[in-house]
């Protein structure tokens, strides 16, 4: 089988790469990305030259070169990672969400179309559902949830949520589509929450928790999720719409302090910051369908799942460091310094 995976170089797409390549080695891989500040060539660096993988620096929206490279490699199976991911970002600028987001998921629908697959694959999320009170712990996400958005984040995934159906319904493009609660794990990207506290905290520095702390996320370890898409394109039913998520919620202050305690650092770090607008209150996944339907089911328990990421950020500094020395000073700047 032979797949193109958009987005590789980011956090989810390239651990679901080397997910796929130690299951499936006979497979060929080709990673499209375009490395925008959240790509890195670095996480890649082991396979770059290895047989059965090829990296293409492209732009999923530029669609004569997305129809050239169909053109010549003639995929099988499409996964679609390549996205705008920060909803931090989109709240300061939406622009390039909708850009990449809902267009070149188009872009690369039609490149489907033209050039023929077998399955072309839509990574979305759970902030597709909108969010969920904090005293109605008996309320869960299902596929069946009305689509309800609060960021522009979250908007412009649900878009491409909708124009993907739309493909399978009026071309009969054989899609599938998967709803994934937050992830963590190695190779996230130092902006997002986890990283950012574990990095913080390793440099003493303040650990800006948004508002009250309160807001509950469901974590997912990565690799939990690679298996979930796997399992998704092998067995999934085309058409279908999977939430992947595995009943573990967790206010961020206990995520925030859990990390102090592993670190051995004071929770005097703390400090409580001005909320983000329009601040998603909880999110649950229901991932009764996939299990019920193709036997998924997490493997990975957070209380192990966090401290191997924790682990990992300790031994690949490497890794990390180069990418808060850059760019990003200015974004943390821009974000945090008068917050
Ligand atoms: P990420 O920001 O770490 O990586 C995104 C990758 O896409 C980067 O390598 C970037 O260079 C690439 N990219 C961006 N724009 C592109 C373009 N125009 N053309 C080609 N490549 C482009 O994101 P992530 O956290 O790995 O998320 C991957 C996907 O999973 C996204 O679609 C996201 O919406 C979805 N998702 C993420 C989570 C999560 O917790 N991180 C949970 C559920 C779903
Ligand atoms: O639910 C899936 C989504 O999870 C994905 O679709 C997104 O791509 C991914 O970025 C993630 O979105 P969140 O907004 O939930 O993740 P983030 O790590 O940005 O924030 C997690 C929670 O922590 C959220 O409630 C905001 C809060 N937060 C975040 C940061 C960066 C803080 O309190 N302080 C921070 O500095």
């Amino acid at each position: 089988m032979k797949l193109i995976v958009t987005g590789g170089a980011g956090f989810i797409g390239s651990n679901f790469i080397f997910h796929w390549r130690s299951a499936h080695p006979e497979d060929q891989i080709i990673c499209l990305d375009k490395l925008t500040y959240a790509g890195n060539l670095s996480t890649l660096k082991d396979i770059l030259d290895a047989p059965n993988f090829k990296f293409v620096k492209a732009d999923i929206c530029d669609r004569p070169t997305v129809y050239a490279l169909f053109e010549e490699e003639k995929p099988d199976v499409v996964v679609n990672f390549a996205a705008e991911s920060h909803v931090d970002r989109s709240i300061e600028d939406p622009s390039i969400f909708l850009k990449t987001n809902i267009l070149g998921t188009s872009v690369l629908m039609d490149a489907c179309r033209k050039y023929g697959i077998t399955r072309y694959h839509q990574v979305s999320t759970d902030e597709v559902y909108g969010d969920l009170p904090l005293d109605r712990p008996d309320l869960m996400f299902t596929e069946e949830t009305p689509i309800h958005t609060s960021s522009p984040y979250s908007a412009s995934k649900a878009s491409a949520d909708l124009l993907v159906l739309a493909y399978h319904r009026t071309y009969g493009l054989p899609v599938t589509i998967s709803r994934c609660s937050n992830n963590y794990g190695p190779y996230h990207f130092p902006e997002k929450l986890i990283p950012l506290m574990i990095i913080n905290a390793l440099h003493d520095e303040k650990l800006p928790v948004y508002g009250d702390g309160k807001n509950v996320r469901d974590w997912l370890y990565v690799e939990d999720h690679c298996r979930a898409i796997d399992l998704i394109i092998h067995k999934g039913k085309v058409g279908e719409i999977y939430n992947v998520g595995g009943h573990n919620e967790m206010a961020n202050i206990d995520i925030v302090k859990l990390i102090c305690k592993a670190l051995g650092k004071p929770e005097s770090l703390i400090e409580h910051v001005t909320d983000r607008k329009g601040h998603d209150r909880r999110y649950a996944i229901d991932p009764a369908k996939i299990h019920r339907e193709l036997g998924w089911l997490p493997e990975t328990k957070f209380a192990d799942g966090i401290k191997k990421t924790i682990d990992w950020y300790l031994n690949h500094e490497d890794w990390w460091q180069p990418i808060i020395d850059g760019e990003y000073q200015n974004y943390y700047q821009q974000m945090y310094g008068n917050r």
